[in-house]
């Protein structure tokens, strides 16, 4: 494997190989004691099109830890504003020879291109609604950790499921992992067709969430919605915002995720972003970094 571009283009085998090199480092960082030169005199190169705080952060932080250097490229101050297009950023950036990079564009497969041009791993933080592979990755870790695998588990998504690359990754992960996974989302932000015909779709909290082990909640992605599709965040909180009194009533086993950025009170409320029996929301922030050594430990430590 040279890039990491998709869960699409994982098969089982493969998301099982990420996530068992991610509870092991996992494991690792607990004790305090991993091989932090494993990627020495490597340099990797962040190509963040769009804002961040998680994604590039923890890559950064996962990098570091593992002894590569890290070069922050940033659009706002980089001749794209001089005129310069994206090709010729890219082949100009790909000259300099990286030894991977992490990149997070608005544009649908962006990823993909820069991977055809670019001789070292491209690995994707995030395209348009496209996929998140990290992201899915690394709440597939959270889940494993709290409830020992995936098989089996009632995994509901909740949230603008039509915009929402973190749903399009997660749902094909999890369904390839053999979880059940259901989706709860307003007529207007559900797509027509999801990546399994076993993905079950609901309009409604009461439908949806009963016997759920896992709630997601997602935030409305109102970059990517071509007009106002929600009258307004009130009116969505109030249909499809989760509450720790909606949780007890119809899925009161389930734990919470989110990830992030966290909207509070249009996706969540406080009582559940701030509980700690029942989110595990910083968790998951926390296994970005395992998540991410593993990814790059992979694919440039190879
Ligand atoms: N989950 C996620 O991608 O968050 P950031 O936009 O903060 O990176």
């Amino acid at each position: 494997m040279q890039h990491l571009l998709g869960i699409n283009e994982l098969d089982k085998a493969q998301i099982e190989q990420f996530l068992s090199r991610a509870q092991e480092i996992a494991a690792q960082l607990k004790k305090g004691d991993w091989d932090n030169e494993r990627l020495k005199n490597k340099i990797i190169l962040h190509l963040f099109f769009e804002h961040s705080t998680r994604t590039l952060t923890s890559f950064e932080i996962a990098a570091k830890r593992l002894g590569a250097q890290v070069v922050n490229w940033n659009p706002e101050t980089s001749s794209l504003s001089k005129g310069e297009n994206f090709i010729d950023t890219i082949e100009t950036l790909t000259s300099m020879k990286p030894d991977a990079i992490v990149m997070r564009h608005a544009d649908y497969g962006a990823p993909l291109t820069v991977a055809s041009k670019a001789k070292c791993p491209v690995i994707n933080g995030g395209d348009s609604w496209r996929e998140h592979p990290t992201q899915a990755l690394l709440d597939a870790l959270t889940m494993i950790d709290h409830f020992g695998g995936l098989g089996g588990l009632n995994v509901t998504i909740i949230g603008d499921i039509a915009h929402s690359r973190v749903a399009s990754s997660n749902m094909q992960l999890l369904t390839k992992m053999g979880a059940n996974v259901r989706v709860i989302a307003p007529k207007v932000l559900m797509p027509e067709s999801l990546p399994f015909d076993n993905i079950k779709k609901f309009h409604t909290l009461k439908d949806g969430l009963p016997n759920s082990d896992v709630v997601m909640t997602l935030r409305l992605q109102k970059e990517r919605m071509d007009r106002a599709l929600i009258s307004s965040d009130e009116a969505y909180f109030n249909e499809f915002g989760l509450t720790l009194n909606i949780l007890d009533k119809y899925a009161p086993k389930a734990v919470v995720m989110d990830p992030g950025p966290l909207v509070r009170n249009v996706q969540i409320a406080d009582d559940i972003a701030e509980d700690p029996q029942r989110s595990l929301i910083l968790k998951q922030v926390a296994n970005g970094i395992p998540t991410r050594m593993a990814v790059l430990d992979m694919l440039v430590g190879a």
